[in-house]
């Protein structure tokens, strides 16, 4: 018989914890920083903890297939794949600052079931599963009812990402149309508006692996996870997280076509 969603995420969350705990013990500590061929950082904290999903994942499940972001995929023929980002915001971990954190998520089928994002240094854990409702340390998480462009805090990670991938002339326009925005958002800036404490998220250079917890959780706090396409995906080559009112706006101003 298949598990339940509701059997699924419980174990999703207790493998998530305890890869948040296996990083916590490397974190504020002097640690080796290797540079990947897409010159991003990594460390012996973001191998531990993906290789001790995938063995916890193997162990219970082991014809699921696994896609992470340090090791090779593990395909197989099951309809269960499980996605992980062991460490999201490895520069800030490296950095000895807490936003950082450890993602997890189930596709059945190709669609998300389950997603988990947890910010262990932080003692915060959002994840959702469907029909299961979105959770922030196990109390309903929701996004926030800011309907004007003009009142929204908008996450961002790092300014050069935009300007790396020509996407500047598209995110100024949101920038002078919000309230403010931040930095250090990585996932945090997702989990913040599934959490009503920021309006929008928007990062315009993901993986699936940066993604896979969003969708179903911001589905499921009441708002949207799409790419700037609008796409309901984890598969796009960026992403936005707004409440309902703001995505239609937040889409049109990054098109620079505000009659959308
Ligand atoms: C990064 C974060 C960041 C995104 C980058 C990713 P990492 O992930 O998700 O928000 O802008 O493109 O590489 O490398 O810290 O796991
Ligand atoms: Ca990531
Ligand atoms: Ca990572």
């Amino acid at each position: 018989m298949r598990p339940s969603v509701s059997e699924l995420l419980e174990f999703a969350i207790s493998i998530t914890e305890q890869a948040g705990l296996r990083t916590l013990a490397y974190y504020q500590t002097d640690l080796a920083v290797e540079t990947k061929p897409d010159e991003s950082p990594v460390t012996a904290a973001d191998k531990d903890a993906e290789a001790f999903l995938r063995q916890a994942i193997e162990s219970r499940f082991p014809d699921h297939r696994i896609l992470g972001e340090e090791f090779p995929e593990k395909e197989s023929s099951s309809p269960y794949k499980w996605i992980i980002d062991p460490i999201d915001g490895t520069k800030s971990f490296i950095a000895g600052v807490p936003f950082y954190s450890n993602l997890l998520g189930l596709e059945v089928e190709g669609e998300v079931v389950a997603g988990i994002a947890n910010f262990p240094a932080l003692k915060e854990m959002v994840y959702a599963g469907k029909g299961l409702g979105a959770w922030w340390n196990r109390k309903p998480a929701r996004v926030g009812s800011v309907s004007d462009l003009r009142k929204a805090r908008v996450m961002i990670t790092d300014f050069r990402h935009f300007e790396k991938r020509e996407a500047w002339p598209k995110f100024k326009p949101v920038l002078d149309s919000c309230l403010f925005s931040r930095t250090w958002g990585d996932a945090y800036g997702h989990a913040l508006v599934a959490t009503g404490r920021a309006e929008i998220a928007l990062d315009p250079g993901m993986n699936p692996w940066d993604c896979a917890p969003f969708g179903i959780i911001l589905k499921e706090a009441g708002g949207f996870f799409t790419d700037w396409d609008g796409n309901d995906t984890i598969y796009g080559p960026n992403a936005v997280s707004a409440n309902p009112e703001l995505k239609d706006q937040v889409l049109a101003c990054l098109w620079n076509d505000r009659s959308r």
